[in-house]
């Protein structure tokens, strides 16, 4: 590990208060330094305006990224934080290190940036102090604020922040609303002064919902007509609000607007010192670079688990797409469909899927195919009593089985064939039943072994008044991940939180849902993901961190719902495996629509923990083609998606190491292949490439291509 830490006071400059004025053509500010990217191209500005309020401003190569933006706070009891400061102290500083994932979708990632720390202070009573922290790295750039211990200040209930991003013209959005309780929206592409969350609120099949503003989630990416491609995002969210982004149609500007809690009547409370997260843009001049950018984790602190081997990486089976066909419930007696997110359920069919002689079919089959997990959802009871009942605490048990299931049974069954049992806990939104349960849940799975669990909060926080992107669920969050790692257990939220990069700090972070996934394909009303939805996902959502998507999609028309289709094709859900990142990927569909069938090869064969990720190609909402190089093993596996527009691709192969022939096979979509009415069209063609080879596939409408190239060992 490399670094270095040079810490030089910065001295400001009358020439840097003349460039900024005569760069944005405004009065001359009071003070004003810079700091730099290490390759010089991004540069943030920080200055004082007149009134001493502090103001930023970002430039790539020159050109306004970032036009003058301000920073602040409202706070319940005091007077807002936005003016009449001066710099106490600025300092400039460059930190350069390599750190390594213990799993991920690459093994080293370098952390270099130049740092400006400014010190204000109020000129005049209360003469409250705060920090800023601005990082430069060359894929983009993070600022924070930190509110040092002082006098006078112990507590500050914030009403909210007042970030601003003043953008350098009307650029071209990927959007979902701003929504404070749920990211499970499509995503939505048009001018910035064109966007309009309001309208996509009341969408239907969201059991929670709340969209109080014209405001965007994020990560939120822009193109600019320029062709540089922006991402607006939060890293490292700790005991704060969620952050939303206001939109000002008008002055093409963005707002910090954090998400509230009715029930408290504020937006964050902190006792001093303490420091918000990260407001970060990715800068890159292609998309791809958005994907292969590691700004967001390199802005959370480093592992503090220590060794988590105890967590494999793996790929996984489920008693789950059964119940989102409607072929079996959740709940014991299948009285109750879960009907608010799995319309057309077989109500009192009596077709439990949780039984112990099912996952036992799960099990032989993963342990046949070399699937190393099975997650069991409606194992536990309380799923016969949640929809409809308002009040859901205590509702849910997390240590109770139902009497035609063995937790015990299964997981010894699953031991002997080397599949592990992924625990499933669904609160129903309802954090408090779940908290008291923790110990007891906990003390559970690492008596039977269980390293990992799944978690969901369907429906509206009890107690009223919060939200799940808020700060009090912020924190159940945490204090969950917190301690599953005290019982080496990891966690796959759904529902969740959205992704800020803590997976850095705690690595039993291992993935999340925090968007539409595969099961919308089974329910929705709405037709179900558009082909657009994943190439769109690629340069969104996922910047943020690993999904827990669900591909493997097999029988792609639902004969159980002759309502839904799966809007790709067979190769589209092959190349997800390589696309959407998780160290836990699923193969969702019935064992019987595997069986048999050559395709699943793929999927037996595909990597889920990587030594490099290269994004080839791409362009938000059209298609994405990654490379990825399995850690321990040289394969390769490529992916690569598009959208409604069928396409070709060509594939340099100049990124395979030196010297070394691959075997390799091509899962691409048949000649007649089109998500519409032939997704099941495929092909598998062998090949042999090695570095320098090139090669063009060609991709149907909502289709992909998925390629393994496996290193011929000598
Ligand atoms: C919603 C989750 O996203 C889904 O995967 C799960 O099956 C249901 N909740 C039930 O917990
Ligand atoms: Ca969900």
């Amino acid at each position: 590990m490399q670094r270095k830490d040079i810490a030089r006071q910065a001295r400001v400059s009358t020439a840097l208060v003349l460039a900024l004025a005569l760069m944005w053509g405004c009065a001359a500010p009071e003070t004003a330094t810079e700091v730099k990217s290490p390759d010089g191209r991004i540069a943030i500005l920080f200055a004082l305006d007149d009134s001493g309020a502090p103001v930023y401003s970002v430039s790539f190569d020159g050109k306004p990224v970032i036009k003058p933006s301000g920073m602040g706070f409202e706070f319940k009891d005091q007077p807002p934080l936005s003016g009449g400061l001066e710099v106490a102290q600025a300092d400039l500083s460059s930190f350069s290190e390599t750190w390594e994932m213990p799993w991920g979708e690459q093994r080293a990632v370098d952390n270099t940036y130049n740092q400006l720390t400014v010190a204000l202070k109020e000129k005049e009573a209360p003469e409250r102090s705060l920090v800023l922290h601005f990082k430069a790295y060359n894929d983009g750039i993070g600022f924070r604020y930190e509110f040092p211990a002082q006098a006078g200040v112990d507590t500050v209930i914030i009403m909210d922040e007042r970030t601003g991003f003043n953008l350098a013209g009307d650029h071209t959005a990927y959007w979902i609303p701003g929504d404070w309780d749920i990211y499970e929206h499509l995503y939505h592409k048009c001018k910035v002064s064109e966007i309009n969350a309001i309208k996509y609120r009341n969408h239907p099949g969201l059991a929670q919902t709340y969209i109080p503003e014209n405001a965007v989630n994020t990560p939120v990416t822009m193109k600019t007509d320029e062709g540089l491609y922006l991402s607006f995002h939060e890293a490292n969210l700790t005991d704060y609000a969620g952050m939303t982004l206001k939109v000002d149609t008008a002055n093409l500007s963005l707002t910090s607007n954090l998400v509230g809690s009715d029930r408290l009547g504020y937006k964050v409370k902190r006792a001093l010192p303490f420091e918000t997260p990260w407001r970060t843009i990715q800068i890159s001049e292609t998309a791809g670079g958005l994907i292969d950018s590691k700004l967001i984790v390199n802005l959370n602190e480093p592992n503090k688990l220590g060794d988590v081997s105890w967590f494999h990486p793996m790929k996984y089976v489920g008693i789950w797409w059964e119940m989102h066909l409607g072929i079996s419930t959740w709940d014991y007696e299948g009285s109750q469909s879960m009907s608010s997110f799995a319309e057309g359920g077989k109500a009192g069919s009596g077709t439990h899927g949780a039984t112990t002689a099912n996952a036992k079919r799960y099990i032989d089959f993963a342990a046949k195919n070399g699937i190393g997990g099975l997650l069991v959802e409606g194992w536990n009871t309380g799923w016969d009593h949640w929809t409809g009942f308002d009040d859901r605490e205590g509702v849910f048990d997390f240590v109770t089985e139902y009497p035609d299931y063995s937790l015990q049974e299964v997981v010894r069954y699953g031991r002997e064939k080397g599949v592990e049992v992924i625990m499933h806990h669904e609160t129903s939104a309802a954090p408090r039943t779940y908290e008291q349960q923790l110990d007891t849940a906990y003390a559970l799975m690492k008596s039977l072994g269980i390293h990992a669990v799944k978690t969901g909060y369907v429906g509206k926080i009890i107690p009223a008044g919060e939200y799940h992107h808020g700060q009090w669920m912020v924190n159940h969050y945490r204090k969950v991940l917190e301690h599953a790692a005290k019982y080496q257990v990891a966690v796959d939220a759904h529902e969740p939180i959205k992704a800020t990069g803590i997976r850095r700090t705690y690595p039993n972070a291992v993935a999340r849902e925090g968007l539409r996934g595969q099961e919308w394909n089974a329910w929705a009303s709405d037709g179900g993901n558009p082909p657009d939805h994943l190439p769109t996902v690629a340069f969104t959502r996922m910047l943020s961190g690993p999904i827990d998507f669900t591909p493997g999609v097999f029988e792609l028309s639902l004969k159980p719902k002759p309502n839904n289709q799966v809007n790709t094709t067979l190769a589209q859900q092959l190349a997800l495996y390589v696309v959407i990142y998780s160290p836990i990927q699923m193969a969702c569909d019935l064992p019987e629509n595997y069986e048999g069938h050559p395709a699943f090869q793929f999927i037996r064969d595909v990597g889920v923990n990587w030594e490099h990720s290269l994004t080839l190609d791409g362009e938000v909402g059209e298609f994405v083609t990654i490379a990825r190089e399995e850690r321990g093993t040289g394969n390769w596996f490529i992916g690569s998606i598009t959208n409604e527009a069928g396409r070709d691709i060509t594939i340099d192969f100049g990124f395979l190491p030196e010297g070394k022939v691959f075997d390799v096979q091509v899962y691409r979509d048949g000649d007649q292949a089109h998500f519409r009415d032939n997704p099941g069209d495929y092909a598998i063609e062998s090949d042999k490439i090695k570095k320098g080879d090139s090669r063009s596939y060609h991709l149907a409408p909502g289709g992909g291509v998925a390629i393994s190239l496996m290193a011929i060992k000598k």
